[in-house]
């Protein structure tokens, strides 16, 4: 008795921290999944089906119906920061989610470009890690896309299955029921960025078969490359983002005919709100890629130079015939710190 009302406590307490945090807009559960997907950097999990966060009705649903969702969830949320942290090292922003030590405000605060890149970053890893648990058989309610030929049970492999992966992820974040507002006109397209980078990877791979090879009958199918290549395409989206503001109207925040003709236009970009915050100050200790680098990361205070041991393997031979040795050589480079 005593535990379950502790554990009620807590997702209320949870849910309202989120409510706090939310900007303004007709979309919490879309803006409340792709947060704790992004922000949660432990193993913790949540009561419910969903486990990784404190999941919506709908969303509870959908992880009861799906159980090895909340496996993919956690996929989902280790790759999204992994790449991130991964393509944003040498950056002024990191990926971290406080601009600076002294402001502490959160990026989920308002929509700046960073938080922009992150609703697409969520929802393309969500979708890629979906239509993977498709194909890897982790998910029962799709099955690997694979290419049969009808008459003689060849199997060529197996596909991922990303029309299912972007269905899910629409479903999942909810914006099907956006409210007609800027706001979740902007979350939407960002979502929709971020799925598209997804889509963009798919590659037909194909297989032979036959005597030795000979191509006598081919079965192929699409896969998806591994999350790290959409991510080139996302960092790209990242920099040619586009600030738009909000249209006053009287009628609170309807679109009007005029206005979506002007959101027509760059349909293709991720959308933010507020420009973001200067990010010199919070990158005083950071290590840069090198001397080039450092002059932006360090915004022009200057960078210390230390010297690091490498330890690398050298010197390989072949001994007895088929075995490779090699010595480990220890050499010193240097690095860089910005003051
Ligand atoms: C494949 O075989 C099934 C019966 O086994 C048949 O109903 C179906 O039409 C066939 N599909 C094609 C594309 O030939
Ligand atoms: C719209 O205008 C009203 C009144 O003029 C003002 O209170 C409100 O802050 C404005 N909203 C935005 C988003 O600019
Ligand atoms: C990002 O930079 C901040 C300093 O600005 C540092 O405290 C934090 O550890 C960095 N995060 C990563 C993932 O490197």
């Amino acid at each position: 008795m005593i535990t379950s009302r502790v554990s009620s406590f807590l997702i209320l307490s949870i849910v309202s921290i989120f409510a706090t945090n939310n900007v303004e807009g007709s979309q919490p559960v879309l803006q409340k999944t792709v947060e704790s997907l992004f922000t949660e950097r432990s193993d913790v999990t949540y009561p419910g089906s969903c486990k990784v966060l404190v999941s919506s009705k709908k969303q509870t649903k959908m992880c009861k119906r799906e159980p090895g969702i909340s496996k993919i969830l956690v996929t989902a949320k280790q790759q999204a920061i992994a790449a991130c942290e991964e393509t944003f090292q040498y950056d002024r922003w990191n990926c971290s989610l406080i601009y600076n030590k002294k402001s502490k405000r959160s990026i989920f605060k308002k929509i700046y470009r960073e938080t922009a890149f992150i609703y697409a970053l969520v929802a393309a890893s969500l979708t890629h890690a979906v239509a993977r648990g498709c194909s890897s058989g982790d998910l029962i309610r799709c099955s690997c896309l694979g290419s049969f030929q009808n008459d003689t049970h060849l199997r060529g492999g197996c596909g991922d299955d990303f029309k299912y992966g972007k269905r899910f992820t629409n479903n999942f974040l909810e914006w099907k029921q956006a409210g007609n507002d800027q706001i979740a006109e902007i979350l939407k397209q960002d979502v929709n960025i971020g799925i598209d980078a997804v889509g963009e990877q798919l590659k037909e791979v194909c297989k032979c078969h036959g005597f030795s090879g000979s191509c006598t009958t081919k079965t192929c199918w699409k896969r998806l490359g591994p999350f790290n290549s959409a991510m080139g395409l996302l960092k790209k989206h990242y920099h040619h983002a586009i600030k738009r503001k909000l249209v006053n109207y009287t009628t609170k925040r309807a679109i009007t005919p005029k206005v979506r003709r002007k959101m027509e236009i760059d349909r293709q970009k991720l959308v933010y709100l507020q420009k973001t915050p200067n990010l010199c100050v919070s990158t005083k200790g950071r290590i840069c890629k090198d001397r080039h680098n450092c002059a932006t990361l360090c915004c022009g205070r200057g960078f210390i130079v230390g010297k690091k041991s490498v330890s690398s393997r050298c010197r390989c031979r072949m001994v007895d015939c088929c075995l490779v040795k090699c010595d480990t050589c220890v050499e010193e480079v240097d690095f860089y710190t910005c003051k």
